[in-house]
């Protein structure tokens, strides 16, 4: 059976892609295209062809299964060269979603028609690669360069009304099935296999591409510096989709994007981020669940604390579309909090990012209480009060009591224990940590943490729930710090050791930053704040182990009442927002090396950047070693959404196998031996070194 059914009708071939669940172009559809298109040339009878999805889409891109290997003919461009061939006109009809290699199909159609809910795009920059069968070329020629780089650069479909806009399709056909598709899709080629051809290619037309401003690309490279620092496929789109411009023939534009994209195909950028994309989707997999366990039904919610992360929360349910109440213990709490709400709102609709109706429609579906007894009926409450384990305790105390039987009772704190918190509820297994990571409304990050008794289908409630709320889930064991934040703590820590031994906060931060964080460490701290982590340190300061290197520097910067940003200063000077370094820190930490008696030296940025890596990678293996994190793929997505670590990247555990982890043991041995129990060894870290593995297999 051919992955292309052919057909014959009313005078059209319907080459119908069989291939789901989304008929992607693997090679039995490449050879069911080139074989169709030969068959219908060969056939007097046949005037047109049409060019379908079967099922629920068009070809919604390259089969991603196929990119690390080597693909087998026909190859992309042959399928291309055929249909483009072709003396009867080919007719692309679209529907769902026409993305990467099968937009570019369709592109290299003489036509193409789509149903109005349809999408298409070139999404290729999202796994660090760009369209590398004409999209580069064709779609300037259509749209102009600008229009083009806008969308290869977006990686983000559009619907077909915008399509129709920009003459990427000739008509949008009535009706919204797939039948209806095809019917209007062969009375379009009908009617253009009666207009004498030839009949219209990209590839020849000029009149798009002819008054390009030449400085374009320039301006477009420049305006995006700061954001592509270190990011290679962004900039080869750009040179593409200039070569489409300045090259005197199509085929000589062809040529410069097939080269650079063999060069992104075999990238570390490129196996990074299509890692990602991988890594997040096994995230939502949870081994060991009942295959019948379903997930409780989430309608309504409720939030308990309206401040910075309640309110984020808040804002959450409502963007999609669930009922949510804000309880908080006083109306000025309730009245700062609901501000704080329509200011960020206010600002989205400003920016441009949320019209005002969907602003206002999510505002509609706020509502605030000081009683419990008003949410007792909600589906789901997620805590959000002090990090302080007896208002915690409080708190759930009092929703054990008004709850509704089988409400879920997440907490979004950060560090405490899950267990502690279920205690204070007869009712542990409904109880769960639901981990938001600040501002709660944009960052993709949901930390889900399981305590000893959370029930399966709590466990899957808060899983599903993400994706109701357009989060990104990973599951987490109970331990301090969860993942996330008990990774954070060694890679901070490491960072404020390495100030003692010679650097400043702004070479760690540069570091950081050239290898594609989008803030360093200390620009960081002071963004969010030092007085609440120097609260939390004066707090466990009794209790903690005097045996254990600590670094002072963050302390002495509060005693100055430098608290960041918000005080004007913290380990930088500030003026709004622009950070400046301060020689006053600067003097600061040497002070403090001599006081401790640690030798200043030069550290180099190559050294920070391995030095937090490895540190960060070592945590990881404990911890997956521990089954806090499922996989050590979890690690590397819960920094990827909740931490900013770049992508192109792949995360700390990426980073660590792609070094070989015994290349890492070796500079965790090394700091071992230097700076002592802090750098202990994981011992799987060792043991997938001794074997010559990864973390996996
Ligand atoms: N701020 C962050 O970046 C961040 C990130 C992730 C998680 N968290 C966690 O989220 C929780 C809240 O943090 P935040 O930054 O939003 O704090 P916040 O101080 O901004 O807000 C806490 C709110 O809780 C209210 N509250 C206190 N006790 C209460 C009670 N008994 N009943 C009802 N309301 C009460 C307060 O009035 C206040 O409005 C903490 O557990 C924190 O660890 C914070």
């Amino acid at each position: 059976m051919s992955a292309v059914p052919y057909r014959v009708e009313n005078g059209v071939a319907v080459l119908t892609i069989d291939n789901p669940p989304v008929n992607a172009a693997s090679r039995a559809v490449r050879v069911g295209i080139v074989d169709g298109i030969k068959q219908a040339g060969a056939d007097a009878s046949v005037k047109a062809i049409v060019l379908i999805g079967g099922g629920r889409t068009f070809i919604a891109g390259a089969d991603i299964r196929e990119f690390g290997q080597q693909l087998q003919p026909p190859h992309f461009p042959d399928v291309i060269d055929a249909l483009e061939a072709s003396t009867k006109p080919v007719v692309a009809a679209l529907h769902g979603t026409a993305l990467g290699g099968g937009f570019e199909f369709a592109l290299s159609c003489h036509y193409r028609v789509a149903i109005a809910s349809a999408k298409v795009g070139l999404p290729e920059v999202n796994l660090g690669l760009l369209p590398g069968a004409g999209g580069t070329q064709r779609l300037p020629r259509i749209v102009g360069a600008a229009k083009a780089l806008d969308m290869i650069l977006g990686g983000k479909p559009i619907g077909a009304d915008e399509a129709l806009k920009l003459g990427l399709i000739e008509q949008i056909v009535a009706g919204k099935t797939q039948p209806e598709l095809e019917a209007g899709a062969i009375a379009f080629a009908r009617e253009r296999a009666a207009v004498a051809g030839p009949h219209p290619r990209a590839r020849d037309r000029v009149d798009k591409i002819q008054g390009t401003d030449p400085a374009l690309f320039d301006e477009v490279r420049a305006k995006n510096a700061k954001k592509w620092a270190g990011r290679l496929a962004e900039f080869k789109i750009v040179e593409c989709v200039q070569a489409a411009v300045e090259k005197k023939t199509f085929d000589e534009g062809s040529a410069v994007e097939r080269d650079n994209f063999v060069i992104l195909r075999a990238s570390a950028q490129s196996k990074a981020l299509r890692y990602a994309f991988f890594a997040e989707r096994e995230a939502a997999k949870i081994p060991g669940l009942p295959d019948d366990v379903k997930p409780r039904e989430i309608k309504s919610a409720a939030v308990i604390g309206a401040g910075t992360m309640g309110g984020g929360i808040a804002m959450c349910f409502a963007n999609a579309g669930v009922a949510v109440q804000m309880l908080d213990a006083s109306q000025a709490a309730i009245d700062a909090g609901i501000a704080r709400v329509r200011g960020n709102y206010a600002t989205s609709v400003a920016r441009g990012s949320t019209p005002q109706d969907r602003a206002d429609k999510a505002l509609g579906l706020i509502s605030t209480t000081t009683r419990y007894e008003d949410i007792a009926q909600a589906d789901i409450v997620v805590e959000a009060v002090f990090e302080d384990m007896k208002v915690k305790h409080d708190v759930f105390g009092a929703l054990d009591r008004v709850m509704k039987p089988g409400a879920i009772l997440a907490t979004n704190t950060s560090t405490l224990d899950i267990d502690g918190i279920a205690s204070s509820t007869k009712r542990p297994e409904d109880v769960i940590g639901t981990h938001f990571f600040s501002p709660a409304n944009v960052m993709k990050l949901q930390e889900n943490v399981r305590g000893a008794k959370s029930s399966a289908q709590t466990i899957a409630s808060v899983m599903a729930l993400a994706k109701t709320l357009g989060k990104v889930p990973v599951l987490a064991g109970n331990c301090h710090g969860f993942i996330g934040n008990r990774i954070l703590y060694v890679y901070g820590r490491e960072c404020d050791f390495m100030l003692e031994e010679g650097a400043t906060p702004w070479q760690v931060d540069r570091a950081l930053q050239a290898f594609g964080f989008p803030m360093g460490v200390y620009l960081m701290r002071d963004l969010a704040g030092l007085d609440v982590g120097w609260s939390v340190r004066k707090g466990r300061e009794a209790t903690r182990d005097k045996s254990l290197r600590y670094s002072p520097v963050a302390d002495r910067i509060c005693e100055m009442g430098r608290f960041g940003q918000k005080t004007g200063a913290g380990y930088y000077k500030y003026e709004g927002r622009n950070a400046t370094p301060d020689p006053e820190i600067e003097k600061l930490i040497e002070s403090v090396s001599v006081e401790l008696g640690v030798p200043r030296r030069a550290v180099t940025d190559e050294q920070i950047v391995t030095r937090v890596l490895s540190a960060m990678a070592n945590e990881g293996a404990k911890i997956l070693a521990e089954g806090i994190a499922i996989r050590a793929s979890d690690i590397d997505v819960t920094y990827l959404y909740g931490y900013g670590f770049p992508r192109h990247q792949g995360g700390p555990m990426f980073w660590a196998e792609e070094q070989g982890l015994a290349k890492v043991l070796e500079t965790v041995q090394r700091y071992h031996a230097e700076q002592g129990v802090l750098w202990t060894p994981a011992p799987l870290l060792v043991e997938r070194a001794a074997a010559g593995k990864g973390w996996t297999g």
